[in-house]
């Protein structure tokens, strides 16, 4: 009988692809994927590092797990925290048998030899990489949305931040090979392509054929079948005018775009080593706001880094007013080992840290409440994800994104609900709206839609994620 693996993810969408591409490796080397891990005869956690209490958490499950029912089971950890603790996580957990990090993924099934072959410390662990982009064995969990790594690593040198220490140095993959990629999820039935990359934007051809960012999501977004093109996340350092042309010519790149800027002030933003000001940020966000398409905005926001006062905050607090986002992901900082800023003296008390955080998050709530009241009685595109538990006039809700990634609920009224299935388009009418998601009604169906062959409408057991942004 075929052994079983199940596999959990924490952290970004960067480690949700590199999970599919591990699940793939081991269903080619004979591995059936289960939906518990009570089921699977190895356990792989695949693990986020990026602030303290996602890297504990790593902790905590294999502890509980093991002691409540992991006699016989292999355990595996892999990702950002293998590749930061390494083989200390041996020592913290005797019963982790696999240590491997993102860059030891290429060659995974030698990994699974030696776990086979009875060796109880098997570890991946080199950031000396030959930058293959291997896709053959990826198994995608989403039969209508694919990733496609375009860049790996990072060479900026933020000065809070692990993910240089554990995802290498920055590497991207041809153009041609991304393209080639793409073509084969289009022609598979994929509408909806995400590229990804710490720094997306950072992207360098390393082709003869050199071809620029802007350039590669233009081309993607004119492949036959994709209606849908994101990127994440950009770095505002790299971000450059081109992006924002690229957007008002193809209509199939999604008019929305992640740009972290951790702080306002620009003196928080030196000592982070961000390489931008406050006004150059904002420069690249005026780009946007000039566009021909709407453009809808998302970031990243750090509170409480070190040496950050009241004044540096409120800078933080009113380029939420100057921008208005449509979300924000927003932490309090967090020591990281090897960086930077480990060394700076952590000066904010963990409740003004917290107080910050709160006081943040509720005005970004109350302006985003403003925002999605004024979509009420529009009616937008959405991508059908699949069916929400909930009901709405006595029907259950479907679930869909919009083309600027906002989550909308909606029913289907009778005329229109013959064949209405999870990766599909419909139009929707907006009927209310809360801080972070709208509800509607379908109004019509999509002209374009093809019926999904029921192959594609029954993934594979699917991996348990966390995302992080
Ligand atoms: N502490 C808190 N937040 C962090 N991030 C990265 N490093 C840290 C840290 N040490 C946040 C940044 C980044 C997001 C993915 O996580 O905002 O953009
Ligand atoms: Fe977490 Fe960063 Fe690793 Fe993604 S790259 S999993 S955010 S530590």
């Amino acid at each position: 009988m075929a052994k079983t693996f199940y596999i959990e993810t924490f952290g970004c969408q960067m480690n949700v692809h590199d999970s599919e591409k591990v699940a793939g490796k081991l269903l080619s080397s004979g591995y059936r994927q289960v939906e518990t891990a009570d089921e699977a005869d190895l356990v792989l956690y695949n693990t986020c590092s990026i602030r303290e209490k996602a890297a504990q958490k790593v902790f905590t499950r294999l502890n509980e797990y093991k002691r409540a029912r992991g006699a016989g089971k292999l355990f595996g950890v892999i990702g950002c925290v293998a590749q930061q603790e390494g083989e200390k996580i041996f020592e913290a957990a005797p019963h982790v048998s696999l240590v491997a990090g993102s860059a030891s993924y290429s060659r995974f099934s030698d990994l699974l030899v030696q776990l086979e072959s009875g060796n109880r410390r098997v570890t991946g662990l080199s950031l000396d990489t030959d930058a293959t982009f291997e896709t053959d064995f990826t198994h995608r969990d989403n039969p209508f949305r694919a990733y496609i790594t375009i860049i790996e690593g990072c060479d900026k040198h933020c000065a809070y931040c692990v993910v240089p220490f554990t995802r290498g140095r920055e590497r991207s993959r041809t153009s041609q090979n991304v393209l080639e990629e793409a073509r084969k999820l289009a022609d598979a039935g994929y509408s909806e392509i995400q590229l990804l990359g710490q720094n997306v934007n950072s992207y360098r051809d390393p082709s003869p054929a050199a071809v620029s960012f802007a350039n590669l999501l233009g081309k993607v977004a004119e492949i036959p079948g994709i209606r849908r093109v994101r990127f994440t996340t950009s770095h505002p350092r790299d971000f450059t005018r081109d992006i924002v042309h690229a957007i008002e010519s193809h209509p199939a790149l999604c008019n929305q775009v992640h740009l972290p800027v951790q702080s306002g002030s620009t003196e928080v933003l030196r000592r982070m080593r961000r390489d931008y000001t406050r006004e150059e940020y904002l420069e690249r966000i005026r780009w946007m706001r000039e566009s021909k398409r709407p453009i809808s905005i998302s970031t990243d926001i750090i509170v409480g880094f070190p040496g950050e006062t009241e004044h540096d905050f409120e800078q933080t607090m009113d380029l939420l007013f100057e921008v208005g986002y449509h979300s924000i992901f927003s932490f309090q900082y967090s020591p990281r080992p090897n960086t930077e800023s480990l060394a700076f003296e952590d000066t904010i008390p963990k409740e003004e840290k917290g107080r910050r955080l709160r006081i943040l998050q509720e005005r970004q709530r109350s302006m985003q409440i403003e925002r999605n009241q004024r979509l009420v009685g529009t009616e937008q595109e959405v991508l059908i994800e699949g069916r929400n538990n909930r009901e709405e006039d006595g029907r259950r809700q479907w679930k869909g994104r919009t083309v600027q990634n906002m989550v909308l609920n909606f029913t289907v009224p009778d005329e229109l609900a013959c064949g209405v299935a999870a990766g599909q388009y419909m139009h929707v009418r907006v009927t209310s709206a809360g801080p972070n998601s709208l509800v509607g009604v379908a109004t019509r169906g999509d002209e374009a839609c093809v019926s999904w062959p029921p192959s594609m409408m029954r993934p594979a057991p699917e991996n348990v994620f966390h995302v992080l942004s």
